[in-house]
């Protein structure tokens, strides 16, 4: 499944429509080079979910928590780990909370995740560095994740 986005502003729309549709203990991995639009679209997320706060690249932290919404939001970027960071964050107790885990960089974890998710590819697909146009890959895991997508572009479309 692909999809073309053409600004940065779709982009956050695509994030609005996957926080629409996202239910507790979701997980979302979000794949693309440095400048895809992965913090863009979490972005979008965030405010759909009435996180007043803007959201904020995680790199030094790893980790931000997000409680004042309509459902928790963990936005973690593994980016930047090192060796032993892994241990210091609790990845297993965020997945059991009732909330919304969003990855960048989750490539880096992939053995500690469950098998379960909604994985997202963000593309450039044209050369010149100021272009806003992204290509999305999906990947969705298991029967919650492959609804969680379909209910998503069903909204983003209408
Ligand atoms: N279609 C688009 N989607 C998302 N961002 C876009 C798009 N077009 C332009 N941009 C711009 O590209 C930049 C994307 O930066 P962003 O921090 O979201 O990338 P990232 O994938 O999170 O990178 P990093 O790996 O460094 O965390 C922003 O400045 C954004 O405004
Ligand atoms: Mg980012």
């Amino acid at each position: 499944m692909k999809l073309e986005i053409n600004s940065a502003s779709e982009m956050q729309k695509l994030g609005a429509s996957l926080a629409h549709n996202a239910e507790p203990h979701d997980l979302l991995l979000l794949n693309g080079d440095l400048g895809a639009g992965k913090t863009t679209m979490t972005q979008g997320l965030g405010r759909a979910l009435k996180i007043r706060r803007p959201v904020k690249s995680p790199t030094f932290t790893i980790v931000r928590e997000y409680r004042e919404g309509t459902m928790p939001l963990f936005h973690m970027d593994f980016y930047r780990l090192e060796n032993d960071d892994l241990s210091s964050i609790d990845l297993n107790s965020y997945l059991a909370e009732p909330g919304l885990v969003v990855i960048e960089w989750p490539q880096l974890i992939m053995d500690d995740l469950p098998d379960e998710y909604l994985q997202l590819t963000i593309k450039r697909v044209d050369d010149s560095w100021n272009s806003t146009k992204r290509m999305i890959e999906f990947e969705a895991k298991g029967d919650r994740n492959q609804k969680w997508l379909k209910d998503t572009l069903a909204e983003f479309e209408k």
